[in-house]
Formats: structure tokens, C-alpha cells, sequence
């Protein structure tokens, strides 16, 4: 709202965001847990006085220093990039509010850096001593990024005391924090244990592998001993609104929860097969299906994550629109272009309309919704009239507890619909059209309530309103909906329609 955003419609901010997270994300845990994994798998080697182990940590060595250094380098300034460009507001708020945060970050990063380059260069030519203490001082330090980084992410969904304090230790010892903290780290060692898992049965044959097999088998275990715990801890200091969207009010975070249940399921079962099979059997394929499943597990995760914050960015204070929460009343009652900083129009005129429509939907849709590829709305809706655009766009917050109602006023909810239907169809109707038809009820359904309502007993539509038998009862409640419910539009239809609907809703129900 305050500043510019990078627009990209047929991409959409969600899709670059993820893809370049995603990348970062799985790089930077990985960076955490490898750097355990080194330093006790060096020590293994020493103990137990066998080169090859030693030789087969230090090929990791190398692949580590690449990974922190250029690719996790590379896509943590890239997410940068991105958030700032997509959020830019967000990001600001962020900064300002831990740029002591950031610094350690930074200072953490340099240590890492250094730490990494002195730990693979001088393998071999210092005491062994000093240089598991170099590799202490790598993990040590990733993991303190960890710390940090994690306490942002984890006070976006949970700012906790923050949102009346604003005080730095409050946002950073949020409620979810340490529970997330607990969760991520369990995570780095299963995805160091996994990829540990896949060097191993390629490099290795016979008994070496089947001790290296066993050696990473157990890095697993343990990590899902610490994971599956740490989970639930995690999940009961979820905002209660995540909490629902999780048992079944939001079908997109049930199918994430699936995806996280069967890949932990089918992780599980390949770490049984492991043992089952004596590790003989254990070769590289399995191994490589075994770190996919935690790569969708980790996905998912961080899906849910994400949606479990929705609508705000910050929950609770700040949406994903840029609107403090403080703000979206005020704005609501005057105007959002005139609330913009970045926006050409700022009075509405029949002329610019449907241009100013354009801007209203950078302004407070294209944070979720692309007019490409990703949760495009324009193809939901192709068959709408205006009136029902703009309907809709008055009950946003019915559709899906993840969008709040429009932030505007009337003129610009107009516009809004006007710039949806010109995008559509390249014209604007000619005069209202009339809707006449025949009253068909289902058609009536489809039309205005099924965006909201399934046609099925257990809606709340049918359900609370069983006692209602007579039509003119049922009448009488579509004439009052938005009463029964702030989020739901008022019925527009003409009285003929009201009562074609009102019969059939009472026929289908007791059909039911
Ligand atoms: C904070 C994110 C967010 C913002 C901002 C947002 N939406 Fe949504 N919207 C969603 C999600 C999530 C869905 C549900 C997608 C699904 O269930 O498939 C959705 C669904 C919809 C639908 C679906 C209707 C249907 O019948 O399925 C419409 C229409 C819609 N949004 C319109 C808008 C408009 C107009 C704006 C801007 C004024 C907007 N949204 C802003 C997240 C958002
Ligand atoms: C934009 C979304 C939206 C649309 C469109 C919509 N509703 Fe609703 N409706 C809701 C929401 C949200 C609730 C509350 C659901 C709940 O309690 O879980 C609700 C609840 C209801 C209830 C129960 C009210 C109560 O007293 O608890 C009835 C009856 C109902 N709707 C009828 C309709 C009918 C009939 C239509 C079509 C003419 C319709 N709704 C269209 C969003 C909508």
C-alpha cells in the first residue's frame, strides 16, 4: 500500500515467493543438519581409526561448502529480493522491527562462511583436535541462523505479546517459537541423515555399506524420534483459526495435512524396510524415494505454515495486502486508491474505471491471486454477470476465512467488478441484461449461493434451517441473510426467484 509492488500477474507474487523459498528453505536446513552430521561422523572415523569414513566426510565437505556458500548465499539474498518486491510493506515492518536480528544473522553467516572454508581446506593438515573444533564452530553458527531466522518466521504466524508491546524480545520469544525451533532442527538432521542415507549406498558396497547404511539409518531414527514429538508440540501452539483450517474448515491445509501424514507414513516404512531388510537391500533408489518423501513432508509443512497465517502476513496485525489491521476500518469507510501511495488514479470517474479497478486489484488481490497459472480467479469467473462479480466481491470473507472483506468503498467495488468482467469477456455489459430464464431452483443455487453453501444436509444452510417448513418462512429468512450473517450477501434476486429458491431449498432438504 505504501510502496510499489514487482507486478506479475500471470506468475503471480505467491508462485516466485514459494519457488524461490523452497529452494532456500531445503538448502538451509539441509546446511544445519550436514553440519552435525560432519563433525560426528569425522569423529566416528577417527575413533574408530577407518580412512574411508573420514574420506567419505570430507567429499561431503566440499559439497557442503558449495551448498552454504553459493547456493543457500545465492537464494537467501533472492528471498530477499523477492518479498521485498511482493511485500513490500511486510518487509519493511520486518526490518525495522528486527534489524538487530539481522545483524546477528549477518554476523552468524560470516562465521559460517569462514568456518566452512577453513573446516574443507585444512582436512587433513591440522590436528584432528582443532579441526573438529572448526567443524563444531560451522554447525554451531548454522545453527544459530537457524535460531534467528526461525524466530521471524515463527512471529508471522504468532506474534504473540508483540502485537501490544512491540518490544524485540517479545516478537523474537514468540509462542511458537521455541516448539518451532524443537521441530526445524529435528527436521535438519533427518534431511543430513537422508542425504547421508544416498551418498552411502552409492559410494559404498558390502560391509562398508551396510555399516554406512546403518550409521545414516540411525541419524534418521533418532531424528524422528525427536520429530514426531515436536510436532504435536508445535501444532498445539498453532493460532486456533490454523488449528480448524487443519481439522477440515480449509480444504487446501486438510490436503496439505495429508501430503505431511503420508510422507511421514512412507518415510517411516522405508526407515522399517531398512532395518527389515538388513540393509543389504537397501540400495540407492530406495534411498533417493526416501528423501523425496521428507522433501513433501517438508513442503507441506511449510504450506501450512504459510496458510495457517492467512489473510494476515503478520498475523493478527498487518494482511497479506499490505493493511495494517489497525488501518483496514478507516480505509474500508474512505478509499483505498486514495490510502495508496503508488496508484495513478485516486478519484473514480466513469472514464477510468475499469482502470481503476486494475489498480484496486494489484492492490488488494494480487497477493493471493494470479490471472495466471496459480488460484487465477478470473476463470471461476467466466460465467458470472457483473451483478454477481460484485456481489461476491462484497463477501469475500463468506467465500473462505483466507480473504477478509473488500478494503474500499461502493464506488470501488464497482470498479473492481467492472475491471474483472472487461478482463474476461474485453467489453463491459451493455445495459444490465435482464436476467429472466426460467426459475429453475438448482440454476438459482448455483447462482447465489453456491460459492459459499454445498447442496448437502450438513450445511449450515440446510441444517439451521430445519425447523423452517413453509415457503414463506424460507422467504422470509433470504430476505434477511445478511442478518444471519455479516459475511453473507444479501439476497438480489426478484421476489419470483426468492420463492423458486425457497422451494427449492425446502424440496431438497427434505428429500435429504
Ligand atoms: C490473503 C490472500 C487473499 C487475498 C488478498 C484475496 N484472496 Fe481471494 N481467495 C484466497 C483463497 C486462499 C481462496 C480460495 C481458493 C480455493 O479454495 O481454491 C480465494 C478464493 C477467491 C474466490 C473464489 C470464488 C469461488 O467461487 O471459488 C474469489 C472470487 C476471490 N477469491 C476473489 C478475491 C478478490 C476479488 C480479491 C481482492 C479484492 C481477493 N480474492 C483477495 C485468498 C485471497
Ligand atoms: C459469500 C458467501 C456466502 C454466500 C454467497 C451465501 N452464504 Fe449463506 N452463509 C455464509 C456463511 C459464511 C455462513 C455461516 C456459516 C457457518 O455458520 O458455518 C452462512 C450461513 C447461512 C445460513 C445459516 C444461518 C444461521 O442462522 O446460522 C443460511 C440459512 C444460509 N447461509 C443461506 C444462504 C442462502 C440461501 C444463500 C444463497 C441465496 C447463501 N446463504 C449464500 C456465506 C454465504
Amino acid at each position: 500500500m505504501n510502496y510499489p509492488v514487482w507486478y506479475l500477474p500471470l506468475i503471480g507474487g505467491p508462485l516466485i515467493i514459494a519457488f524461490v523459498a523452497i529452494i532456500h528453505v531445503v538448502v538451509s536446513h539441509f546446511a544445519v543438519g550436514g553440519g552435525l552430521w560432519l563433525v560426528l561422523t569425522e569423529k566416528k572415523g577417527y575413533r574408530e581409526n577407518k580412512d574411508y569414513i573420514v574420506d567419505y566426510v570430507k567429499k561431503h565437505a566440499k559439497f557442503f561448502l558449495l551448498l552454504t556458500m553459493v547456493f543457500s548465499a545465492l537464494t537467501g539474498v533472492g528471498i530477499w529480493f523477492t518479498i521485498a518486491l511482493i511485500h513490500p510493506d511486510a518487509t519493511s515492518h520486518l526490518i525495522h522491527t528486527f534489524v538487530f536480528g539481522w545483524a546477528i544473522e549477518w554476523v552468524l553467516f560470516v562465521i559460517e562462511i569462514v568456518a566452512a572454508f577453513l573446516y574443507f581446506y585444512n582436512f587433513g593438515k591440522i590436528s584432528k583436535k582443532l579441526h573438529l573444533l572448526i567443524g563444531w564452530i560451522y554447525f554451531i553458527a548454522a545453527w544459530g541462523s537457524l535460531l534467528v531466522i526461525n524466530a521471524i518466521l515463527a512471529f508471522m504466524l504468532t506474534p504473540g505479546k508483540w502485537i501490544a508491546t512491540q518490544n524485540f524480545w517479545d516478537g523474537i520469544l514468540n509462542p511458537s517459537y521455541l516448539s518451532s525451533t524443537a521441530f526445524r532442527t529435528f527436521l535438519c538432521f533427518a534431511l543430513a541423515g537422508s542425504y547421508g542415507l544416498m551418498t552411502a549406498t552409492r559410494k559404498f558396497k558390502g560391509e562398508q555399506k551396510d555399516e554406512l547404511v546403518k550409521y545414516n539409518g540411525k541419524w534418521i531414527f533418532w531424528s524422528l524420534a525427536g520429530l514426531i514429538p515436536s510436532a504435536f508440540w508445535y501444532y498445539s501452539t498453532f493460532p486456533k483459526q490454523a488449528m480448524e483450517g487443519l481439522a477440515g474448515s480449509s480444504a487446501i491445509m486438510v490436503s496439505s495435512l495429508w501430503h505431511l501424514i503420508i510422507s511421514l507414513g512412507l518415510f517411516i516404512l522405508f526407515l522399517i524396510l531398512l532395518y527389515l531388510w538388513k540393509t543389504k537391500r537397501f540400495g540407492f533408489k530406495s534411498s533417493i524415494a526416501m528423501f523425496l518423501t521428507i522433501f513433501v513432508f517438508f513442503g507441506a509443512f511449510e504450506f501450512i505454515r504459510e496458510a495457517g497465517r492467512k489473510p494476515y502476513i503478520i498475523k493478527d496485525y498487518m494482511y497479506s495486502t499490505g493493511i495494517r489491521v489497525a488501518d483496514f476500518d478507516r480505509i474500508k469507510d474512505q478509499s483505498i486508491l486514495q490510502n495508496s501511495k503508488w496508484t495513478e488514479i485516486k478519484e473514480i470517474t466513469p472514464d477510468n474505471a475499469v482502470k481503476a479497478g486494475g489498480e484496486i486489484f494489484r492492490i488488494q488481490c494480487y497477493a493471493c491471486h494470479s490471472l495466471g497459472i496459480k488460484n487465477n480467479i478470473n476463470k471461476k469467473m467466466v460465467d458470472w454477470d457483473l451483478k454477481k462479480i460484485r456481489r461476491i466481491i462484497g463477501s469475500l470473507k463468506g467465500i473462505t476465512p483466507f480473504m477478509t472483506e473488500f478494503a474500499g468503498n461502493e464506488v470501488e467495488k464497482d470498479a473492481l467488478a467492472k475491471w474483472f468482467y472487461w478482463e474476461i469477456h474485453g467489453e463491459l455489459p451493455q445495459e444490465e441484461v435482464e436476467q429472466g430464464g426460467a426459475l429453475d431452483g438448482p440454476a438459482l443455487f448455483e447462482s447465489f449461493c453456491s460459492d459459499c453453501h454445498e447442496n448437502s444436509p450438513d450445511d449450515p444452510l440446510f441444517l439451521n434451517t430445519s425447523d423452517v417448513i413453509e415457503i414463506d418462512g424460507m422467504m422470509d429468512i433470504l430476505s434477511r441473510l445478511n442478518e444471519l450473517n455479516e459475511d453473507m450477501p444479501p439476497f438480489e434476486g426478484s421476489e419470483e426467484e426468492k420463492k423458486a429458491l425457497a422451494e427449492y431449498i425446502i424440496k431438497s432438504r427434505s428429500k435429504k
